[in-house]
């Protein structure tokens, strides 16, 4: 069967921070592959933007080469790449003065879609905002893109919602989670709710608890300095996290259409208690020869957390009384992305004591090895008796769709709903701000008790306190493979 794939407009696409990190690994090279595949019409056209004075020719260099740095080699077909490049143009701008607007302004065309892709400090998004505005380069119809961290609380969000909205309207607004493009993170919502099978089974009354691993093998080598002002909480859960979360626990939305999905999230996040005492473990990474945080972050007396586990509790008719276990670290053992939902016991059994019972679990696979399992009783089939074991029932992305599956990076999916103008997988400004509102507390309570994290080794599961977090529940934390 053939995807349809809707078609998008002719556009003007202009990339802030054109020759940043961002732009080079992610943004180029989505927009390639997917010029490669056909969805991006003849006549588009993309526009770096960046402080650096260069030619056009000379960025168009510097694209080939970050493409040839990122993308496979099977991705590059020398035509597809001159014509991929032929869109490509380049201007020379000053966020924060007046150099290179007029010129920007100059290769806006009318009739076409415009987006603007702030891949830059969010301290500029104000700045570009306003200038693009009050020189009429975007118009009412035009989209602004803007990346994470957006925000470092609940006020500097605010701030930020506030400089963008000075401007643009909300529905021009893309908020950028990457891990809402993932194609794995859209498979929740279709594993929920184009099934019958599971959203019955789906609430406290079914459900034990559920777990949410996002486990990393990367140490903050080469970001320390960054990372050391943000931490696992802001950097993972605040976002990633808190959308996975919302993805699982949420009511069926009525559509699939943008509010009607965000609204059902932002539901999920204010039905959050307060964290409580107890329910918090915070770790970091402690190794020899510079495998180790303090050594990577280059701040000796730092006590930002490489790790976090917590125990969350939705309070609602739908979840009250099962527990939300969130874990997410790096330089742990493995990385391994996976949400698993362990169902109750039956509520008797007729095969006796002496077998021994399993809970349904159903874990799905987010990366790597994307799928998901189930594990269900079954008769250990001879003669000796009604013996039973738990067997899995597994489904594995490539083997049901193909060994050869190209899934697609989440930016390619990203950028293209951008040009649609779907913000079905943007988070809406009031969903930023109440994750925040969430957070806040929680670091404000560590911080004023001067917590430490406690130390892990690297290539490990994290510290023991998050083993005991969930044994204290009479629970254990999911193999990390
Ligand atoms: C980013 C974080 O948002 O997500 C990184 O800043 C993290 O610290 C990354 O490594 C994880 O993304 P992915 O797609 O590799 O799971």
């Amino acid at each position: 069967m053939v995807a349809r794939v809707i078609p998008v407009e002719r556009f003007d696409l202009v990339i802030f921070g054109a020759t940043g990190d961002l732009a080079r690994r992610k943004i180029l090279p989505g927009l390639y592959r997917r010029w490669k595949e056909g969805q991006i019409p003849e006549g588009a056209a993309i526009v770096g933007a960046a402080r650096s004075e260069m030619t056009a020719e000379a960025f168009r260099a510097s694209v080939a080469t970050a493409l040839d740095e990122f993308l496979s080699p099977r991705d590059i077909d020398a035509d597809k790449l001159a014509d991929f490049l032929a869109m490509v143009d380049y201007v020379a701008i000053d966020a924060r003065g007046e150099g290179g607007w007029q010129a920007l302004g100059e290769k806006m065309r009318e009739g076409v879609v415009r987006a603007f892709y702030l891949s830059v400090a969010p301290a500029l998004f104000g700045d570009i905002a306003q200038r693009l505005h009050e020189r009429g380069i975007a118009d009412r119809a035009a989209r602004i893109v803007v990346e994470k961290p957006f925000g470092t609380d609940l006020a500097s969000a605010r701030a930020l919602n506030a400089a963008l909205a000075d401007h643009f309207h909300e529905d021009q607004i893309y908020r950028i989670d990457h891990y809402l493009g993932k194609e794995t993170v859209q498979n929740l919502m279709a594993v929920r709710f184009a099934n019958i099978l599971f959203e019955p089974l789906w609430n406290a009354q079914f459900v034990d608890h559920v777990q949410i691993t996002v486990a990393e093998t990367v140490g903050v080598g080469g970001r320390g300095e960054y990372y050391d002002h943000s931490g696992a909480m802001r950097d993972m859960v605040q976002n990633h996290m808190m959308q996975l979360l919302c993805l699982i626990a949420m009511e069926p939305p009525h559509s699939f259409e943008p509010d009607a999905m965000r609204d059902e999230k932002l539901k999920v996040i204010r039905a959050l208690d307060p964290l409580r005492p107890g329910e918090l473990v915070r770790g970091q990474y402690r190794g020899r020869d510079g495998d180790d945080y303090l050594v990577q972050s280059g701040n000796p007396d730092s006590r930002t957390e490489s790790f976090i586990a917590m125990k969350l509790h939705v309070s609602n008719w739908r979840w009250k009384g099962t527990p939300f276990y969130l874990r997410t670290g790096k330089r742990l053992k493995s990385r391994a992305s996976e949400i698993a939902i362990t169902f109750k016991e039956p509520p008797h059994s007729i095969f006796g004591e002496s077998n021994q019972w399993r809970e349904n679990v159903l874990a799905i696979r987010l990366q790597p090895d994307e799928g998901m399992d189930l594990r269900v009783m079954i008769k250990e089939p001879g003669p000796g008796g009604m013996r039973l074991k738990d067997v899995a029932l597994d489904m594995s992305f490539a083997e049901a769709l193909g060994n050869d599956l190209d899934i697609p990076d989440a930016y390619e999916r990203l950028i293209m709903d951008v040009i649609r103008g779907n913000q079905t997988l943007f988070m809406r400004g009031d969903e930023v701000e109440a994750a925040w509102a969430w957070v806040d507390p929680v670091i404000a309570a560590w911080e004023a008790r001067d917590d430490r994290p406690e130390p892990y080794e690297p290539g490990s599961t994290g510290p023991e306190g998050a083993l005991m977090l969930l044994h204290r529940d009479g629970r254990r934390w999911r193999e990390i493979r």
